[in-house]
């Protein structure tokens, strides 16, 4: 009797572990992809984006500083500006629009001036700040010192 009592609990303990482990194998995979990875970001303070031939006037690019994209105009002036190209309303990227010279979110129709400041919909405050020196023909985008 003892012997069938120990087989049970034998049986019993692999049914438990063999649910348990399959429970894992379905929960884990899951959990792992609802919990992305922290992934740290590269820091990068300065980036050359290229010369001044590849930015005609009226022209903007979206680079990449870190996990940061910047965008980059060249105002018809010829003058630069670099700010970040993130929506402050909820994330979206902006773009250039050259007509108007103004900067756009697609997602809810969010707009900023060349200078960045939000001036209508639904963004809460301006734009990213980057500062663009020009060395040799070469455009270089830093990031603003942390004061
Ligand atoms: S995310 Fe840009 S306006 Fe909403």
């Amino acid at each position: 009797m003892a012997q069938k009592k120990t087989r049970r609990s034998f049986l019993d303990w692999l049914i438990r572990g063999g649910l348990t482990a399959w429970m894992a194998s379905i929960f884990y995979p899951v959990l792992r992809y609802m919990v992305p990875p922290d992934v740290p970001d590269i820091n990068i303070n300065r980036i050359e984006v290229g010369e001044l031939s590849d930015f005609p006037r009226s022209s903007s690019k979206i680079i990449r500083m870190g996990r940061t994209p910047v965008l980059v105009i060249r105002k018809k002036s010829g003058n630069f500006k670099a700010l970040e190209a993130t929506c402050t309303h909820l994330d979206c990227n902006v773009q250039f629009k050259t007509d108007t010279e103004q900067i756009w979110c697609a997602c809810h129709n969010g707009l900023y001036d060349i200078e960045g400041r939000n001036i209508s919909g639904p963004p809460p405050k301006p734009l990213g700040q980057f500062d663009v020196a020009i060395q040799n023909e070469k455009i270089i985008v830093t990031k603003p010192e942390l004061a």
